[in-house]
């Protein structure tokens, strides 16, 4: 009776004490799901759409992609405009060419122009900088267990802002507690319905969030499928390798091993 009484106390500290740790370590941000999760995970063509729509729109307006250039919005695996979408999109956006001095509409060999709103910081690499900070402490624990890392933070930060505003020295902060120091210098940008998407999707705020977390995702790893192709392959070649070494090993020892005896 005392043992089980005393298992049950302890069993109820360590879960107790193990939520807390969870919920307090977490800040806020959400185990959203993506398709790309997973060995198997792929690019959802279509999202990746979504969120090219919404970044145009709306956050194109501040934040730059500079490392991403026009072109691979056609490449397989990504958005995969066609190519004359791709070369029509490139050209809605202007670059300056050195060459001529002057401002001229962009061609699928350049990038995507960088932002110009104050304090924006680039969006290119965005998804991998903030992955792997969520666990207890900022270890990264859950994005080894739970596979949670940039796109979850992306959507999380971008869905949780509330109405608070607060003003320093002449700059609105906006509070957001995704956000590391509490306060955002960006303004909430999704509400829902904020874009009419091409695809007739339902624009609400959680769908344009993570369209566009998924799209950054995207752009700061386009390769990620190709990758997990080659990991998997890899473990397959090492696993029969094993199995033939392991195998050619005991067929080299077996003369000298003494035979059991019975
Ligand atoms: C009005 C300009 C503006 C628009 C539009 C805007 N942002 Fe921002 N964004 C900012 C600024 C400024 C910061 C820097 C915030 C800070 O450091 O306090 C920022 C920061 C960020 C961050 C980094 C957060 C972090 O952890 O450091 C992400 C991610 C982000 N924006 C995504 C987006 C996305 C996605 C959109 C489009 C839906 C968007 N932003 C639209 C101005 C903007």
């Amino acid at each position: 009776m005392f043992m089980k009484r005393t298992i049950a106390a302890v069993t109820a500290l360590t879960l107790g004490a193990g939520g807390a740790l969870a919920a307090e370590a977490e800040g806020h941000v959400t185990d959203f799901k993506f398709p790309f999760e997973g060995v198997f995970g792929k690019y959802d063509q279509a999202q990746l759409q979504r969120g090219l729509q919404i970044y145009t729109e709306i956050c194109s307006a501040c934040h730059g992609l500079i490392y991403v250039p026009f072109r691979t919005l056609a490449d397989p695996g990504g958005p995969s405009l066609s190519d004359d979408a791709m070369r029509e999109y490139a050209a809605s956006f202007e670059v300056f060419d050195e060459e001529i001095e002057d401002f001229r509409p962009a061609k699928p060999t350049d990038h995507f122009p960088a932002g110009t709103y104050p304090g924006s910081p680039d969006l290119s690499l965005m998804a991998k900088a903030r992955a792997g900070f969520h666990g207890p402490g900022g270890t990264g624990l859950n994005q080894l267990f739970k596979g949670m890392g940039g796109p979850e933070y992306i959507t999380s930060y971008l869905l949780a802002f509330t109405d608070e505003t607060k003003d320093e020295a002449g700059t609105i902060y906006y509070r957001n507690p995704v956000f590391s120091t509490g306060w955002s210098a960006m303004p909430p940008q999704l509400y829902g319905d904020d874009v009419e998407y091409a695809d007739g999707t339902e624009a609400t705020a959680v769908q344009e969030a993570k369209d566009v977390a998924a799209f950054l995702m995207w752009a700061a790893e386009p390769k990620m499928m190709a990758r997990k192709e080659a990991g998997f392959i890899s473990v397959m070649f090492l696993t029969v390798l094993t199995v033939l070494l392991y195998l050619t090993n005991k067929r080299l020892w077996a003369p000298y091993k003494p035979k059991k005896q019975i």
